[in-house]
């Protein structure tokens, strides 16, 4: 694994057979985004299969790492539903050939979703008659960096670049962690794509000067009826957007949706450590006194969404009707057998 906790300074790997270990790279970020930790838990789950750990225990340990993103929840309990049958022809155990299912599924569905994306800022950019590309903001890191693949809200942005679609990029630098900063900027400057990081408080009054025209980000949860999780600050944003008219649109795969919560207030908000609010780089930088209070996570109303583009296609509001028409999902959010695709 990538220890992304050490970008972008140093491109160091975590290398184990441990699926604890795997936990704790979970737990501290150096793999995170929604879908990638889904993916990570996966392996990590193979990797337990392979030591001889129960794999009930195993898959409870990993789901624990991070309580927000379903996709940790919905990608174990596929892994352990898979874990009954024997070994497969190509040598591979259930556990890891399930897990290698879900990574392929996933760079396969950023790919749709990136088409899909690209085509939706192509009408944002018509209705709007935008001249020129579009100028947009994002939050966090939603990219390869997040998901395996080639990303979701990132993977917009980037497939909408290349096709001229999108000009300017302006990146929250999504504090206390600074996602955005590190690992966003690192992504686009190896993608060749220009951009600016702007402090996360700084959106808001550049809407308001006209200088935003769209917002694109992407999930660790959406509920039922639309309502969103996703990085602190993503829900200002939203009600930024909203304020000034600018279209507000989430990428996620249909794995984010969580079908047993059925709107945001159920949805559990992870608190991370004081520290990551109260340092910058290791070092102290509030007084010394200072407590905090750290939400990794808010919830947008689905009210303030205007579109939300997973692999499936673009759903609109009213989006309880929207996302039930997706196709059958079970309880964690997985395709049923049968569903339309
Ligand atoms: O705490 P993080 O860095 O795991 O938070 C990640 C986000 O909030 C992303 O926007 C979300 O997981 C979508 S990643 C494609």
């Amino acid at each position: 694994m990538l220890d992304q906790t050490q970008l972008p300074q140093r491109e160091a790997y975590i290398e184990t057979r441990d699926y604890r270990e795997v936990c704790t790279a979970i737990r501290r970020l150096s793999v995170r985004g929604a879908p990638l930790i889904g993916i990570a838990a996966a392996y990590g789950l193979a990797l337990a299969e392979a030591a001889g750990v129960d794999l009930a225990t195993a898959a409870a340990e990993l789901a624990s790492t991070r309580p927000t993103a379903v996709n940790l929840r919905w990608a174990t309990n596929r892994v352990l539903a898979s874990a009954t049958g024997g070994s497969r022809g190509d040598g591979a155990t259930p556990a890891l050939a399930e897990a290698r299912a879900i990574h392929e599924e996933q760079i396969a569905a950023d790919m749709r979703m990136c088409e899909a994306g690209a085509a939706l800022l192509a009408e944002i950019r018509e209705a709007a008659q935008v001249r020129g590309a579009l100028r947009v903001v994002t939050h966090c890191n939603t990219g390869a960096l997040a998901t395996g693949g080639i990303g979701t809200a990132l993977g917009v942005i980037l497939t909408a670049h290349r096709r001229g679609i999108v000009r300017d990029v302006l990146v929250d630098e999504t504090r206390p962690l600074l996602q955005g900063a590190r690992l966003t900027a690192w992504e686009l400057e190896r993608a060749g794509v220009r951009y600016r990081v702007i402090v996360d408080s700084a959106a808001a009054g550049l809407m308001a000067r006209g200088e935003v025209d769209a917002i694109v980000v992407g999930a660790d949860r959406i509920a039922a009826n639309g309502d969103v999780a996703n990085k602190v600050g993503t829900y200002g944003l939203a009600l930024a957007a909203r304020a000034h008219g600018v279209p507000f649109i989430v990428v996620a795969p249909t794995s984010t949706i969580g079908q047993v919560t059925p709107d945001g207030a159920r949805i559990e908000i992870e608190e991370r450590a004081e520290d990551e609010v109260l340092q910058l780089g290791g070092r102290r930088t509030a007084a010394p006194a200072a407590r905090a209070l750290n939400p990794a996570f808010d919830v947008t109303p689905a009210a303030l969404v205007t579109a939300i583009v997973t692999e499936r296609g673009v759903v609109r509001p009213p989006y309880d009707e929207a996302i039930a028409a997706l196709g059958a999902l079970s309880p964690s959010g997985t395709a049923m057998a049968g569903a339309p695709s």
